[in-house]
């Protein structure tokens, strides 16, 4: 995988018979769950079309941030690390979903459940460098799930990361989430 890409770069995950990271488990939190699949492949760029055989087909697109202060940014780039380091052998894709009444309001209200009420940035900062993170977003493109919410990080790093969910299910930001699968992976 590419580390954050300046420029918008479509994503294409498969839940498949193929693909570098074994699922090894998918967890429906709420909403519809998506068919069971033994690996999930991805592919990068408008170029690659979807696996023909896979279960499901999930895509969506690298985008600027809509939410986060500079200030956010900056102490976001100081701890940050990318994708793909070779001890980052687990990963999470969380797909979304938000509701209509979510959508419905104003850029600014929305900012304000997401950090002021909510502190997404701030939980999230707190497990940084040892989770590397890309969120790709659907909405636009139509796609069945607003995000896709991707994370790498080291087996030892698990519980961390599973404190860092049950965190942020546990804010107001979440009580407007209407689908969400928690699908877990690992390669060797
Ligand atoms: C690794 C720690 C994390 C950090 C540093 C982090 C940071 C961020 C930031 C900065 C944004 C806003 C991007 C923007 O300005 O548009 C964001 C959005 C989002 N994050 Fe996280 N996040 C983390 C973990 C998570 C986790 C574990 C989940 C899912 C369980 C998640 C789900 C989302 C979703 C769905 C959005 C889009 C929200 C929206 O636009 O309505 N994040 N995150």
């Amino acid at each position: 995988m590419k580390p954050y890409a300046q420029s918008p770069l479509l994503v294409t995950f498969c839940g498949a018979d193929i693909g570098p990271w074994r699922i090894v488990s998918a967890t429906t939190v709420c909403g519809e769950p998506l068919s069971p699949a033994p690996r999930l492949w991805i592919g990068e760029g408008r170029d690659t079309p979807a696996l023909p055989d896979a279960r499901w087909s999930l895509r969506a697109t690298t985008s600027n941030a809509r939410y986060t202060a500079a200030s956010e940014l900056s102490a976001m780039q100081s701890k940050q690390e990318g994708l793909g380091r070779p001890g980052a052998t687990r990963a999470a894709l969380i797909p979304i979903s938000k509701s209509p009444t979510w959508w419905g309001m104003a850029q600014d209200a929305r900012r304000a459940i997401f950090e002021e009420t909510s502190h997404h940035i701030a939980i999230g900062l707190d497990y940084l460098p040892a989770v590397a993170r890309r969120l790709h977003h659907g909405r636009d493109l139509g796609e069945p799930f607003d995000f896709l919410t991707w994370f790498e990080y080291a087996p030892e790093a698990e519980p961390a990361f599973d404190e860092m969910v049950a965190r942020l299910r546990a804010t107001p930001e979440w009580t407007y989430v209407t689908r969400e699968i928690d699908i877990r992976l690992a390669r060797d």
